[in-house]
């Protein structure tokens, strides 16, 4: 079949971070004339039909590729009510509604595809929603997954769930794991879904995740080969895992022919692009936690506090109270915009591919998801890692000690984010003894990221095998 005959529906949970990969990869298959389907749940309607991206609901605003056209989204009800509080509901939500009233729903909306006589050539799921694994076999349709973490979390998760690893008792802090292709983990480096204390319902997600890989024909990862070779040659006998990315935006790879992502959930202040221009080369601090993190009251004290004290250039994402998800987000000290607006801006929301890129960035404080860890790579800036939770304690540890990009940040004993603590991660970062060597292996990182996607590269092969493959 040739690749504009083929067409994939992708689906995915409605978080920014899953959507962001699997919007990349959506156009790495639309830029071979492949078209591909997303679908989410009705929650994200509002977010993403608004925002230049093509919908068969309609779309106000014309697509400047015309590839764009062969990406569309859909949307289907996730079981619970619209008016119902998704993250107060979020366990019952992932292992009883979505498996069984969203699987209902998704099947459906296949069913009415089918019924205008189109189907879909492969589906390809988000590693969050295992149950669609098996809609995909109830319509006889080929399946892949995209791990849209580290392919460190894959192996991870792997032999946790498959009883193979040898983990220690993970209520013991002190404990260490070691695992082939990893660096010797301590408890704390492990994703926090593992830990007694993580959130259950997201352990159990991942578990049947594992579970469901019997019955994937092809498991794509969102990295590449050189970043995490030895763990993905350590999943080779099991269940390989195929890095096809890095799936960040393709201005990182320079890649300016191929269409951006445009899927982001909140408008972005492109004014600090501009003021960004202003600034010194490699001389800003970019603040930012991602999509769902929040620094709470002390954490954003202290580093406002450390701004201060040192002085250093600053882009700060605070997220407005109510974006944060289910947590809030700290209050700016009184009096603090006024004092630092001759070297600072506070934005909601940023482009951050545009602002990786702008060169005005030295350093970037990062929660290290998996998305900002690999941009950060792809751009060759240097991080302070100050993991939250999930995959991010482990995505800390790779950058800091097996990609030596940055220093991490840490809370003392007391549990609290002290001031000197983000004033000595920033002095390490710009200009202690090892900021040259850390800046020198993240600019080594950009150029092997960028050699993966080129043409002929690691992940280029592995994407036109998949093509290939499912054609
Ligand atoms: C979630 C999880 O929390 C994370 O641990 C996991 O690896 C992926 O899913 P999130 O916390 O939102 O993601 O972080 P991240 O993976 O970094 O994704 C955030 C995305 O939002 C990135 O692509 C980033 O470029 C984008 N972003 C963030 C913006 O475009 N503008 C901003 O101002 C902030």
């Amino acid at each position: 079949m040739e690749a504009h005959e083929l067409h994939v529906l992708m689906v995915s949970l409605p978080y920014q971070g899953h959507i962001n990969p699997m919007l990349r990869l959506a156009n790495l298959l639309i830029t071979s004339g492949i078209h591909v389907t997303m679908a989410t749940t009705e929650v994200a309607r509002h977010r993403l039909s608004s925002r230049n991206i093509t919908s068969t609901t309609g779309n106000p605003n014309p697509p400047e590729n015309p590839n764009q056209e062969l990406l569309e989204f859909e949307f289907f009800a996730d079981g619970l009510n619209a008016d119902e509080d998704r993250d107060k509901n979020l366990g019952v939500l992932l292992e009883e509604y979505l498996p069984t009233k969203g699987a209902g729903n998704l099947s459906d909306l296949i069913s009415d595809f089918g019924k205008k006589g189109r189907g879909f050539s492969c589906m390809i799921v988000n590693c969050f929603v295992p149950w669609a694994v098996d809609v995909a076999a109830a319509h006889g349709i080929p399946c892949a997954m995209l791990w849209v973490q580290a392919c460190a979390l894959y192996a991870i998760y792997y032999r946790y769930h498959k009883g193979m690893g040898e983990f220690p008792s993970l209520d013991d802090a002190s404990n260490s794991v070691e695992l082939p292709g990893l660096p010797l983990l301590k408890v704390q480096d492990l994703p926090t879904f593992l830990l007694p204390s993580g959130p259950p319902h997201f352990k159990n997600v991942v578990a049947a995740c594992i579970h469901s890989l019997d019955k994937i024909r092809w498991v794509l990862g969102s990295s590449f080969h050189k970043l995490e070779e030895d763990v993905v040659k350590s999943m080779s006998h099991l269940k390989p895992i195929h890095p096809i990315g890095p799936l960040v935006p393709p201005i990182l790879l320079g890649k300016l022919d191929r269409i951006s992502g445009a899927g982001d959930f909140w408008d972005s202040e492109d004014s600090c692009i501009e003021w960004l221009s202003t600034q010194r080369p490699s001389s800003v601090l970019y603040i930012s936690l991602g999509s769902i993190s929040v620094l709470s009251e002390s954490e954003t004290k202290a580093v406002a506090a450390a701004l201060e004290t040192t002085k250093a250039a600053f882009l700060w994402v605070v997220k407005k109270r109510e974006d944060g998800w289910g947590r809030r987000s700290g209050e700016l000290p009184e009096g603090f915009l006024e004092r630092t607006k001759d070297r600072g801006r506070v934005v909601r929301w940023c482009p951050q591919d545009r602002v990786l890129m702008s060169g005005a960035v030295g350093c970037f404080l990062t929660h290290c998801g998996w998305n900002s860890t690999l941009e950060t790579v792809a751009a060759g800036v240097p991080v302070i890692a100050f993991p939250d939770w999930t995959d991010q304690p482990t995505n800390a540890k790779l950058l800091v000690d097996v990609f030596g990009m940055g220093v991490r940040m840490r809370r003392g004993m007391d549990g609290r984010l002290s001031e000197e603590e983000v004033e000595r991660c920033i002095f390490e970062v710009t200009e202690g003894p090892m900021a040259m060597a850390m800046k020198k292996k993240a600019v080594e990182w950009k150029e092997a990221a960028m050699k993966a996607s080129a043409c002929g590269g690691s992940s280029d092969l592995v994407t036109a095998n998949f093509i290939g493959e499912i054609s």
